[in-house]
């Protein structure tokens, strides 16, 4: 079978980083795909047709009874192959040579790594001002080299750090080269991709043409339906599958009454003027706001909020003739987090927390294009399909909307104080250029009122929380250090602007034990 590109294998043995070295390889241009040991098999390995095979670690011993095996004939496929911790000692184990456990094997955290002095193409630019700091990870050990490997590379606990058999391009070693505390580790994929002969053809030009033809090939001359929120994930999709099959799709966008300021106009002027894509404005405020009426309770609000949206859809998109698929923008990281080890045969992809259940309620099936793509990679694939900087660079925004920046009651004014005030913010930040250093800014109106004096007159309004954080993923982060200045500027800005609000708090909370949102 030929490929578009050259493809490279990545068979996972349930180690917590498997993910890292797909984003290596990624930064190298190098298209790759992680499979599960028990998922891949002689006939896969040959559709697969992979230039290169990097084994993952995993938590498991290689002799333990049942303990995670490489498929048939991978070693047979004359390809380079690198195994890394557990994909070392499995290679040993199934080569020829011997895996010990037991007590003072373990070795976890730093090590340094020093040379054994012979020349290995993996190495190239490593050593060469003295041992490298590499990140352990591991209980056994291999203690006995397979028939045709060689020692490159040795730590203190770990007599066989770097291994090879050079001829048949086997490579294998101890540590994670994948992880930031292998601070040169990226080198060690660079070296291992380029003797495999890879070209770093992987762009994003090539990714748009090849998922158009796939999307093509998938639908025909059938209809889909993508429920698009505004964020950059369902955008892009949108986009995309738009440019495959033009108004075969169609867009249903469900405004909840919980978005930001002129939020729905935008989208709607975006998607279906700009772009021309068949739009349904579904406007369901009134049922929204109805049903958050009286609730308080943040997971009540949640679930208020995600069952309407289930029922809402579900209506629009029965009214579209002839529909055969559902459209979603999940990401690669959804897909392998959802891949059970334990669970057997049965894997279970994450449904997109919108529309959750929808494909088999409806009988619709799945168009996934950013089933491959990381974040960042449907950034750069926006840019690739013409999207403006402006949208694709936006600040994350929660399905629930600003229910869950409203603690207490959602109500109609509120929400109008919110959306102002939080406009205003928005606005201060961008005029100081701080947006793109900034993972997350917003307002958020709190459940009480102040005494404050405007003019000669006493004043019993609203208060206002503001809140900025820095993140890499949304799981942890720090709050964002504005200066005085700006903070009173901004207060300033927003109670002379925004009538209902005389108070402004700036929420100085990290993440733990904040979360991003208040609720
Ligand atoms: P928290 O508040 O959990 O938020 O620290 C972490 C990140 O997730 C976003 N978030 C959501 N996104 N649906 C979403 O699509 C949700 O229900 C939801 N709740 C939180 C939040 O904005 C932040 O970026």
């Amino acid at each position: 079978m030929t490929h578009a590109h050259d493809r490279l294998l990545i068979i996972d043995f349930g180690s917590q980083v498997t993910q890292l070295i797909a984003r290596r390889l990624r930064e190298l241009r190098v298209y790759c795909e992680i499979h599960p040991y028990n998922r891949v098999d002689e006939a896969f390995l040959r559709a697969f047709a992979p230039r290169a095979v990097i084994l993952s670690g995993g938590p498991a011993s290689v002799n333990a009874p049942g303990a995670p095996m490489p498929p048939a004939g991978v070693f047979d496929l004359g390809v380079p192959i690198l195994g890394i911790c557990y994909g070392q000692q499995v290679m040993m184990h199934v080569l020829g040579g011997r895996v010990e456990g037991g007590h003072g094997t373990a070795e976890f955290g730093r090590a340094l790594v020093t040379p054994t002095g012979e020349t290995l193409p993996l190495l190239e630019g490593w050593f060469q001002s003295g041992p490298e700091q590499v990140w352990m990870s591991h209980g056994d050990h291999v203690s006995r080299l397979a028939p045709g490997f060689r020692v490159y590379g040795t730590s203190p606990n770990a007599p066989y750090a770097i291994t090879a058999d050079p001829d048949r391009r086997f490579y294998a070693v101890q540590f994670h080269p994948e992880v930031h505390h292998t601070p040169r580790g990226a080198r060690l994929y660079e070296n291992f991709v380029r003797l495999a002969g890879f070209t770093g053809d992987w762009t994003m030009a090539g990714y748009r043409e090849d998922a158009i033809a796939k999307i093509r090939a998938q639908v025909g001359d059938r209809r889909v339906i993508c429920g698009l929120s505004g964020g950059v994930d369902s955008s892009v999709a949108a986009v995309l599958i738009h440019q495959a099959i033009g108004d075969q799709l169609t867009c249903v966008f469900v405004d909840n009454g919980l978005l930001r300021l002129n939020e729905a106009e935008q989208v709607v002027t975006m998607f279906r003027d700009a772009y021309n894509i068949p739009l349904i404005h579904a406007d369901e405020s009134a049922l929204f706001l109805g049903a958050l009426e009286g609730v308080s309770d943040p997971e009540v609000k949640r679930k208020t909020i995600g069952r309407l949206f289930i029922d809402v859809f579900q209506k629009y998109a029965s009214q579209i003739e002839g529909a055969e698929f559902l459209a979603q923008g999940t990401l690669y990281p959804d897909v392998i987090e959802s891949v059970s080890f334990a669970g057997g045969p049965s894997v279970t992809i994450k449904s997109h927390h919108n529309v959750g259940g929808l494909p088999e309620k409806m009988g619709l099936k799945l168009v996934e294009p950013l089933r491959e793509l990381f974040k960042d990679e449907v950034r750069e694939l926006g840019r690739e399909l013409g999207l403006p900087e402006s949208f694709i660079g936006r600040h994350p925004f929660p399905g629930p909307g600003l229910a869950i920046r409203c603690p207490g009651e959602v109500t109609a004014e509120r929400l109008d104080i919110l959306r102002r005030a939080d406009a205003v913010y928005i606005d201060q930040i961008r005029r100081h250029g701080l947006y793109d250093d900034i993972w997350q800014a917003f307002a958020a109106i709190l459940p009480m009122r102040t005494v404050g004096v405007m003019g000669d007159g006493r004043t019993y309004d609203y208060a206002v929380a503001l809140r900025a954080v820095t993140s890499v993923d949304g799981m942890t982060a720090d709050y964002y250090p504005f200066t005085h200045d700006f903070l009173g500027e901004t207060a300033t800005r927003i109670i002379n602007e925004v009538r209902g609000v005389n108070r402004v708090f700036y929420d100085c909370t990290s993440k733990p034990p904040g979360t991003i949102e208040m609720e």
